[in-house]
């Protein structure tokens, strides 16, 4: 039995999500839901293998050698059913410089990149600082859940400048873990209209309940036109590492995807991620089923505190990733005053309009955390809740 219980005090270490919390929430003696890393420790077996990497002395340059590349492709394989013989791995400093190469590598100044809002923010981020236009194929939220909506989808990648769409699979914020059908109808569509798809799949391994992750990559035909995007970075906490691993079939896709992350000066694998990655991709797979129990009890907990506590407020319920999405609309709050009642009550979390079209109004909530530091989180939001109701 792994440990996902201890507080990890993170206040000075640098964190972006501590140390640069606002001070309502520093000081609520919470720590903030918001930036997707986790407030649980690293495996022990990782924090082994740095160390041990670490009283080597030398922190050089590395590089994904053999040893690196066999523990990547052969999780791919045993976790993902994904058979990465003939595919390229090209490493990365991060799947959002990824994103950002794919950007630059295929689409011309003013070219059209499709995502699917509400979806991670540097999505937009990484089209718009590219100076590509974004095209929306907006989420349909249907019978409780988030769906595509293909004949949208249709249209808008029909223009010849829409080159690209961005994938995220399982998607953030939503938590879905798109099913093969759903996948192989997207690909169908962008195989017609020429797109190329970026399959960010960096949550592929945070799947709840028995949720199967299919790689879009595996669907007959999408080797041909897609590049998927993986990383160690969210399910083994090891974000401030900065490494991801990036996998293309096509030749002539990945030669130009490699030209612009060389023109970045891309590709190394930083030294303290190269230990990490092979100790959790050889000895952490009983780690990642712990974690993921224990994701899916948090969010157990949160949908019943939800519909006890709080029956005006819904919960997606998530397939997959840590991330709950939490539709705050009954409350009839202008963005800006539904973050300043959260963060007045100590919540940092990440606002819904963040994440683009379809946003407002909701609340995405980091659940990989110690179960009681969520149990008072939810006891702070039904306070701003009554506030925001009962306040005259
Ligand atoms: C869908 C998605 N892609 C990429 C990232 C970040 O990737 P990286 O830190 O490897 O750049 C995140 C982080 O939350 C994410 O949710």
């Amino acid at each position: 039995m792994y440990d996902f219980k201890t507080h990890i005090d993170r206040t000075d270490t640098g964190s972006i999500k501590t140390d640069i919390a606002p001070e309502s929430v520093k000081d609520s003696g919470l720590v903030p839901l918001s930036v997707a890393d986790m407030e649980l420790s690293v495996a022990p077996e990782i924090i082994e293998a740095v160390k041990l990497a670490a009283d080597k002395g030398i922190f050089g340059y590395t590089y994904a050698d053999r040893e690196y590349s066999a523990a990547v492709r052969s999780w791919m394989k045993t976790r993902h059913n994904f058979d990465t013989e003939g595919f390229t791995l090209i490493t990365t400093n991060g799947v959002v410089p990824a994103l950002r190469f794919a950007v630059e590598a295929f689409l011309e100044k003013g070219e059209g990149v499709v995502i699917q809002p509400p979806v991670y923010m540097m999505f937009a981020n990484a089209i718009e600082t590219a100076e590509r236009r974004i095209v929306e194929n907006p989420l349909v939220f249907e019978n409780g859940r988030y769906v595509m909506d293909y004949d949208d989808l249709d249209k808008k990648t029909s223009p010849d400048d829409v080159k690209l769409l961005l994938l995220c699979s399982p998607h953030n914020p939503v938590g879905r873990v798109w099913t093969k059908g759903e996948l192989a109808r997207l690909g169908e569509i962008c195989a017609k209209n020429n797109v190329i798809v970026v399959a960010d799949e960096i949550h592929n391994d945070l799947l709840l309940n028995g949720a199967e992750h299919t790689v879009f990559a595996t669907i007959p035909g999408m080797d041909q036109i897609s590049i998927t995007c993986t990383a160690t970075s969210k399910t083994f906490n090891l974000a401030g590492l900065s490494c991801s691993n990036i996998f293309i079939k096509n030749g002539s896709i990945a030669e130009r995807f490699k030209k612009a992350a060389d023109r970045a000066g891309a590709g190394l694998v930083p030294y303290f991620a190269r230990a990490a990655t092979i100790a959790a991709y050889t000895r952490c797979a009983g780690w990642v089923d712990e974690l993921n129990t224990h994701i899916a009890s948090n969010f157990e907990l949160m949908y019943s505190f939800i519909e006890r506590e709080l029956p005006m407020l819904k919960v997606i319920r998530a397939e997959g990733t840590y991330l709950a999405w939490l539709d705050m609309r009954a409350l009839h709050l202008e963005d800006k005053a539904l973050e300043e009642l959260v963060l007045a009550h100590g919540l940092a979390l990440d606002e819904g309009y963040l994440f683009g079209s379809g946003g407002s109004g909701f609340e995405r909530w980091n659940l990989a955390l110690p179960t009681d530091i969520l149990q008072k989180a939810l006891t702070q939001l039904k306070l701003a809740v009554n506030k925001a109701l009962y306040a005259e």
